[in-house]
Formats: structure tokens, sequence, C-alpha cells
């Protein structure tokens, strides 16, 4: 099985080596905990291997998706030119129109450009388009079917639930093949301050690591340190 690495040092050791090639990740944290951030970075280690790749935002216009990226150092520019970085954004507020021109366009991009690595950020605004649980349950996994069936590997980010456990609607978890979740945690003791810390808990087709991991979001992206614990 061929594994997708995602270039966020520390997180290939956790998943067996990479994400397996073809899979839908969904990426879910609180406010700030560095989803777009994480997004990005997987994108970048596709650019940088000259695969065709694919930002989809239902957020940022795209200008300021090559802002955001160029304050971790990426050039995304200079792969909109070369042609092999498509961004996307799209209208969180027409959602017949979003969905149509997801439905249509993302099989027909995909396969004329052969692109291998996906992202949509943040997926909970797709999901919050629908009136009934029903249409949304319906409409998220032919969505998500669609993008299983163009073989893109694909990251999709949620915001959490009110448990702070689940993604926001309770549904995406059970779409997708892998769940990694992120958390940005005040600890008290001597020096008050916030831990980021990430746990896979879920990814088909992997022996994934269990434990939960602290990283840093640094000006070069994402670090995890794998090696250390939380305490
Ligand atoms: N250069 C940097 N150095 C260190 N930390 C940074 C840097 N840039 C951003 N951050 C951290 O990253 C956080 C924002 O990350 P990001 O936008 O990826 O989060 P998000 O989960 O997508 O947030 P949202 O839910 O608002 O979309 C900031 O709040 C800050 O803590
Ligand atoms: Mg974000």
């Amino acid at each position: 099985m061929i594994r997708v690495s995602t270039g966020i040092e520390g997180l290939d050791e956790m998943v067996n080596g990479g994400i397996p090639a073809g899979h839908t990740v969904l990426v879910m944290g609180p406010a700030g905990s560095g989803k777009t951030t994480f997004a990005l970075q997987f994108i970048w280690n596709g650019l940088v291997k000259d695969e065709a790749c694919m930002f989809i935002s239902l957020e940022e216009e795209e200008p300021k998706i090559v802002k955001t990226a160029s304050r971790y150092g990426w050039d995304f520019q200079r792969y909109v030119d070369k042609g092999t970085l498509s961004l996307l954004k799209l209208d969180a507020l027409d959602i017949s129109a979003t969905m149509a021109r997801l439905k249509s366009e993302l099989p027909k991009i995909i396969d004329s450009t052969g692109v291998s690595r996906v992202v949509i950020d943040p997926f909970t605004v797709l999901e919050m388009l629908y009136e009934t649980d029903h249409e949304r349950r319906v409409h998220t996994f032919e969505l998500c079917d669609i993008i299983s069936k163009t073989g893109a590997t694909t990251l999709v980010s949620s915001e959490l639930g009110k448990d702070g456990r689940s993604s926001w609607f309770g549904l995406m978890e059970y779409v997708v093949d892998g769940v990694i979740l992120l958390r940005n945690t005040p600890i008290t003791g001597s020096e008050d301050r916030m831990v980021f810390t990430i746990l896979v808990t879920k990814m088909r087709w992997s022996n994934h690591a269990k434990e939960i991991k602290p990283y840093d979001i640094t000006d070069k992206g994402i670090i995890i340190h794998s090696k250390s614990a939380v305490f």
C-alpha cells in the first residue's frame, strides 16, 4: 500500500509512515489549534514533491490563502504560476451553487490535472449549509463518496462540537477514513501556559499511535514532539 507523507514533522511516524493514498482524513480541533496550518503544510509537502494539489477554502479568498502560507515560508504563488496548485474559494452562503460546483468540477479538475492532494478547509462550513440533519447526512456522504472516487488523498477540517471530542455535527468522523484530533489545553502549574496536543483517534488500515503527543506551531509550521509525553 502506498502511504502519503504528511510532511508534518513527527506525524508520519504516528500513522505508520503516512496516510494511506486515496484516503480522506478529518483534522478537527478548536479555534486556533492549527487546522489551517496543518492543511497548508500537507499541501506544501505535496507541491515540493512535484505533486498537483488543490486547496479549497470556504473561508479565505485565493490571495489570502497564498499570504497565510507565505507566513510559514511556503511559496504557494510559485506553484500556482507553475500550474501544479489550484486554489478555490467557495461561497459559503449559496449552498446549491457551492454543492453543484463541487460535485461537477471536483472530479473534472482532479482527473484532468491528476491532483493527488486535496484540502477542504473548513469542511464544517459545508455541513452548516443544510437545514435538516437528513439533508446534511445525505449530501455529506455523497460529497465524501465523490472525493473518495477521485483517488486523491484528502484532508478536511472541522470545528469541535460542544463535548470537545466530536466534530461539530458528530457525523464526519464516521464517514472519513481517519481522524486527527487537535487540542489547545491550558495547563496550570508553576508557570501557566497553553499546550497543543494531537491524538490520532482513527486511521483505517494503520496501526497508528494511541498516545497523545504535544506539538508546537512555529514560523515553519507544525512540529509534533512524537518522542515526548504530555504531562
Ligand atoms: N508564526 C507563528 N509562530 C507561532 N505560532 C503561530 C504562528 N502563526 C500562527 N501561530 C499559531 O497558530 C494559530 C492559528 O493557527 P490556524 O489558523 O492554523 O488555526 P485554525 O485551527 O485553523 O483556527 P480557526 O479555527 O480559527 O480556523 C494562532 O492562534 C497561533 O497560536
Ligand atoms: Mg482555520
